[in-house]
């Protein structure tokens, strides 16, 4: 254990200590001058002035030394709280990097997950989300689709349609990626939006087909910036989309794909050259 954590906790035992003695001590006046009262009559050996006197002592020293421990708690909370902090940012780290081997192996998918958390945050905070929730999602979308690690890259890079036997190992891909992440057992919240990123508004999406308010908030918010990076990028077998046929596929996905309030939002956001189309110049690019 940690020299500062120890030194800490055996100054508490010996507060502790310290007050349960302050306690016996009054409990011991207080028996004293009834005995001296009721058993000997000898009122005047301990007053009551004296036990009064006592009491106010005990009582402001076991105050004061509460209110030290609560500010030693407090400081102590926050200590770990950071500590916890440092420790998710390290897995996080430890599994981005996994994620960008996963990507570098193939051009098309090449900052695939972090141009994702890029829309998601933009249309987080566009939606006024709390720093908390947006943080949660900001960890959740650099990781989600490190599931992926499992898949062989004959079918992550396959150039044509999948069958049916290849889209269901495709389909296992959140699931997979909450197994991978179920190790660093603090990514509860990262977890149900990794887990329920490709769910769909009308319900038909997967692993469990929630649909409209049962799939969590920040997986409605991924499935739709997941989905104009897809369209926003050029595919062995196709080109990026235009701006304009972009912005017909948010607008046709709504209510069916994604949540329609968060498309708005998305769309905005492009209205507002709030993210880069890049379409056009791969486009003429090509
Ligand atoms: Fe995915």
């Amino acid at each position: 254990m940690n020299k500062k954590y120890k030194s800490r906790k055996s100054s508490f035992a010996i507060t502790q200590k310290f007050k349960y003695w302050l306690i016996l001590i009054l409990i011991s006046a207080v028996g004293l001058r009834l005995y001296f009262m009721f058993v000997l009559g000898a009122e005047g050996v301990v007053t009551e002035k004296l036990v009064l006197f006592l009491a106010l002592f005990v009582m402001t020293f076991i105050w004061k030394l509460e209110g030290r421990d609560r500010e030693r708690l407090l400081t102590l909370n926050a200590e770990l709280i950071k500590a916890r902090e440092k420790i998710l940012e390290a897995n996080i780290n430890t599994v981005k990097s996994l994620v960008s081997t996963l990507e570098a192996k193939d051009p098309y998918t090449k900052g695939h997950c972090e141009r994702v958390t890029n829309y998601a945050i933009k249309i987080a905070e566009a939606m006024n989300l709390d720093e908390g929730y947006i943080s949660v999602l900001r960890n959740a979308a650099s990781i989600h689709d490190i599931g992926k690690l499992g898949i062989s890259d004959d079918i992550l890079h396959k150039p044509g349609k999948l069958d049916d036997n290849q889209w269901d190992i495709i389909k296992r891909h959140p699931s997979d990626g909450v197994n991978i992440v179920s190790t660093l057992d603090f990514l509860d919240k990262e977890k149900e939006i990794i887990l329920h990123h490709h769910e769909r508004f009308d319900g038909r999406g997967y692993p469990d087909g929630l649909k409209e308010e049962e799939i969590p908030l920040g997986a409605k918010i991924l499935a739709v910036a997941d989905s104009f990076d897809a369209m926003n990028s050029t595919r062995p077998y196709r080109s990026a989309l235009s701006n304009q046929e972009i912005i017909k596929e948010l607008e046709k996905g709504k209510g069916q794909q994604f949540d329609p309030e968060i498309a708005d939002v998305f769309l905005n956001v492009i209205r507002n050259n709030g993210v880069e189309i890049k379409s056009h110049k791969d486009k003429n690019q090509e």
